[in-house]
């Protein structure tokens, strides 16, 4: 009989559950096994864990029902929602509490639920700073997990509240990457003044989160935050300088203005930069670079992941027109 203790994956084909899976299944004898989920079986992406040695099952996280099942047997579940794929802060409250449901009825014996900060316990909706959004919030992909956490506690399941920081990779998939001003130089924004950034490689959540499981005990009921680096804007446009070999200017525009861009998310995104800026040491505090080394030595610096990844950052040539470098 396989004694290894099971972990279950919420998004095991994305970032952060993606590394989780390949850290727990990297670590041959280390006395866990993985069940990826995903909503179907038959990608590309779930076939490459199956092959790596995941458990695939399938689940929505809309579907508490299916969630219970996916659950069922496992000894811990990583919980996160996918703000992103709909936008919808209402919608990750209700994803959570079918996961922190499912995890009860399932007996799992340790949550980690990736979550945020409800920024609104620093920026109440009447503070005139920044704009209140979708009607209750300040940052709505932040304030919905940060809302979520009481479900987890109210569900009595042995929970770590996992802090997680912008990814690196914000400069491949998410457009963040440097563009080219008017003016022909290369430039990255972000409304952050001369405060600091704590980013991290999303590869490395899933390395923190596996061995918070390890821990067991130690981390249940807690918060923990995690980051690989705490770099200004000014520090990572010449990080990317260096990587890229020409020259990355910091563009550090207003909050007004990143909220104004237009884009999908930009006044959320502008409000959680405007969070980071005005509340960088709260915001750095709950993500003590001492403390993510400790989970994981491996942890990459933006430096370190650039030095690893710097080549799929897609540059402009000319104004407009990214290229494949
Ligand atoms: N970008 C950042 O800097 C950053 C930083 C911190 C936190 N976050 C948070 O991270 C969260 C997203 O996590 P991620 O980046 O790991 O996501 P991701 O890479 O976009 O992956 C999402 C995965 O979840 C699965 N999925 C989507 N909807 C699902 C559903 N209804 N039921 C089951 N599975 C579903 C999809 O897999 P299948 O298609 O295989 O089902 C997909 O591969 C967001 O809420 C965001 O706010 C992002």
């Amino acid at each position: 009989m396989d004694e290894k203790k099971i972990i279950a994956v919420v998004g095991a084909t994305g970032a952060q559950g993606g590394g989780v899976c390949r850290a727990v299944l990297k670590d041959v004898g280390g006395g866990y096994r993985v069940r990826a989920l995903t909503r179907n079986a038959g990608s590309g992406k779930a076939k490459e864990l199956e092959k790596l040695g995941a458990e695939i099952v399938e689940v929505d996280i809309d579907d508490g029902e299916s969630l219970k099942r996916a659950f069922h047997g496992a000894h811990g579940a990583y919980c996160v929602t996918f703000f992103w794929e709909h936008f919808s802060p209402e919608k990750e409250l209700a994803e959570a509490k079918n996961m922190a449901d499912a995890a009860r009825d399932a007996g799992v014996r340790h949550v980690i639920w990736s979550t945020l900060e409800d920024t609104r316990q620093w920026v109440p909706l009447d503070d005139p700073r920044m704009p209140t959004l979708l009607g209750k919030y300040k940052v709505p992909h932040f304030d919905a997990k940060g809302e979520a956490n009481r479900l987890f506690s109210a569900s009595g399941i042995p929970t770590t509240f996992l802090l997680t920081s912008f990814y690196w990779e914000n400069l491949i998939h998410f457009g963040m990457g440097p563009k080219r001003g008017e003016d022909g130089n290369l430039y990255i924004t972000l409304p952050m003044g001369d405060k600091k950034l704590p980013g991290i490689a999303s590869e490395d959540i899933g390395k923190c989160a596996y061995a918070i499981f390890r821990k067991g005990g130690e981390f249940t009921g807690r918060t923990v935050g995690i980051a690989g680096g705490h770099p200004t804007g000014g520090q990572m446009a010449a990080a990317l300088t260096r990587a890229l070999g020409e020259e990355i200017r910091y563009n550090a525009v207003s909050p007004e203005v990143y909220r104004g861009f237009g884009f999908p998310g930009a006044e959320d995104l502008g409000n959680m930069f405007q969070f980071y800026r005005d509340f960088e040491s709260v915001f750095c505090g709950a993500r003590s670079l001492e403390f993510s080394r400790s989970l994981n030595p491996a942890m990459r610096s933006f430096e370190e992941w650039l030095a690893e990844h710097g080549d799929r950052i897609p540059v402009e040539t000319v104004p407009g027109r990214a290229s494949g470098r």
